[in-house]
């Protein structure tokens, strides 16, 4: 069988299934959005935010890029996070990279070329911002995990800069950005550090620029 057919097969039986747990399932669906989440993660196809957290559909607002990386310039990142901020008034932003990043080793290690290469640099200012500290971390594959958990902090500062979240704060509403890594070794997310309006951004270590 095509391999594509299987998906549409598959669709068909999740479908079934949920129509048999709860009959209305869809008919809840079609009324509304109103996630507490926004996941921000990596599109490595080994992490699966709904699934490697068991969230049902409905519960996570998503954007997913190559290295999870968070752009003032970036006119897709930037209009879901104002809509997930501002409109859906989600509680939590997650950004979530992971260890063995293919996007975070090629920042590191070179060899891209085209979108991919321009994309990354981002990437590759974080780790010339921390060269040292990555370059200590140990073999080729602690650095790359290092230069993962460092990436995933300064893109959560980039993040608790944008005027989006700012405003956010100012106003007092609920709301917490979480930085966290998932280890594809063992399926587990490691939480990294929280920012909410009491975090004072300078103590967490400044990106390179500021860009909002
Ligand atoms: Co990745």
């Amino acid at each position: 069988m095509r391999k594509y057919k299987q998906l549409l097969l598959a669709n068909k039986a999740w479908s079934v299934e949920l129509l048999d747990e709860a009959p209305d399932f869809f008919a809840r669906q079609v009324g509304g959005q109103k996630p507490d989440f926004l996941w921000i993660g990596c599109s490595d196809s080994r992490v699966s935010p709904e699934q490697m957290t068991m969230t049902p559909p409905g519960g996570m607002f998503i954007h997913r890029n190559i290295a999870n990386l968070v752009n003032a310039d970036d006119l897709n990142l930037m209009s879901v996070l104002q809509y997930a901020v501002a409109v859906l008034e989600v509680k939590h932003v997650i950004v979530c990279g992971h260890h063995g990043c293919g996007g975070i080793k090629a920042a590191m290690d070179g060899g891209t070329e085209g979108p991919v290469d321009r994309w990354l640099g981002n990437a590759r200012a974080v780790h010339q911002a921390h060269a040292a500290e990555i370059a200590g971390a140990g073999d080729q594959d602690q650095r790359i995990n290092r230069f993962v958990e460092v990436n995933v902090r300064d893109q959560l500062v980039r993040l608790a800069r944008t005027s989006v979240v700012q405003a956010r704060f100012a106003a007092d509403e609920p709301l917490a950005l979480h930085g966290w890594v998932y280890d594809l070794r063992d399926g587990l997310i490691k939480p990294l550090l929280e920012i909410d309006s009491t975090t004072r951004l300078d103590d967490i270590g400044a990106p390179d620029r500021v860009l909002v």
